[in-house]
């Protein structure tokens, strides 16, 4: 009889960290930390076992196809596959005022497009009545958008993944034929390539949801809180710790029934599709 396993993408630091720390105070299970380094990944292990704690580790990179695979291989060879899986890794780029290119690819690339390759790889061995977390943003509310073609489509309750990648890619055209505009989102424009990738991952997380219904696994993705971490230097209201109660909240204690929401850091649902909404992030909010 396999253990219980939870795994936390990204956890070497900030709330992945804290989410790992709280789910081996409460979980029933082994608690998986991982990172893309293994050094800061093996600090950190040692942090916790100063505190007592004994979690597992595995090196993930999650823009590496090849590291998800030896991921995947080890949980299914060591323990016939994985219970909860908090898929936290990401990153900003400040406020991105003169991002290139570049710079919003690589934002993309990790908030979203890594979720392609995870879903590919770890959901197939996420094991029935099984729980998914995809930590997104405020960023991630579609009230972030103000482009009304792009409104109409994302609002369309039966959107494909397809019309999801369309989105971003539209986003990625505009940066790199210099026709972005800044109107077409919220606050300016500002941080424009993590909104969009966050927007992008709340979608995708509703139609995950339809589809692992049948397993009778649970999708839902949720905004942490400002959070004082290395991604905002350590500005928030939250402390990692305090910001780690909803996704343990998520993964541990929300009625099954709670399924491809988008949830508040204070573990409210929030109607993802009001557009006109006031939950956008707002970048004074940093200073
Ligand atoms: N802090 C906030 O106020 C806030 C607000 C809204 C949403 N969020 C979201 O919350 C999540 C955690 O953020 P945080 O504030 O804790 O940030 P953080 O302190 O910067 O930690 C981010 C973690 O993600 C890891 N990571 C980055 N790229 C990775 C990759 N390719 N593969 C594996 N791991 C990778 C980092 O590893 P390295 O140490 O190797 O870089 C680090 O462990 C992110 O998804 C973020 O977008 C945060």
């Amino acid at each position: 009889m396999f253990k219980k396993v939870a795994v936390v993408t990204g956890s070497n630091k900030g709330i992945g960290f804290a989410i790992v720390k709280n789910l081996l105070r409460r979980f029933d299970g082994l608690v998986y930390l991982t990172s893309r380094d293994d050094a800061r990944g093996k600090t950190a292990v040692a942090e916790l076992n100063k505190l007592g704690l004994k979690p597992e580790y595995h090196q993930l990179d999650v823009t590496d196809r090849n590291s998800i695979t030896k991921f995947r291989d080890h949980l299914k060879n060591e323990h016939g596959g994985l219970d909860i899986l908090i898929n936290n890794a990401g990153v900003a780029a400040g406020v991105e005022d003169n991002a290139t290119y570049e710079d919003c690819k690589y934002v993309v690339d990790i908030n979203y497009y890594s979720y392609l390759a995870l879903e590919d790889l770890l959901f197939p061995i996420v094991k029935e009545n099984g729980r998914i977390v995809n930590i997104s943003s405020d960023c991630g509310h579609l009230s972030n958008v103000r482009n009304k073609y792009w409104i109409e489509r994302l609002t369309n309750k039966n959107i494909t993944r397809e019309e999801i990648h369309e989105f971003v890619q539209w986003f990625m055209d505009s940066k790199k034929n210099g026709t972005f505009d800044r109107n077409d989102i919220a606050d300016g424009g500002t941080c424009a390539s993590y909104r969009v990738a966050k927007v992008a991952l709340c979608a995708l997380t509703r139609i995950q949801q339809k589809e692992l219904e049948q397993r009778n696994i649970s999708v839902n993705s949720m905004h942490p809180g400002l959070v004082q971490t290395d991604m905002t230097h350590d500005t928030g209201f939250l402390t990692p710790d305090q910001a780690s109660a909803t996704p343990l909240y998520l993964a541990l204690d929300a009625p099954p029934s709670l399924r491809g929401a988008y949830v508040w850091h204070d573990g409210s649902v929030l109607d993802w599709f009001d557009y006109k909404a006031d939950y956008f992030f707002k970048s004074k909010n940093l200073y």
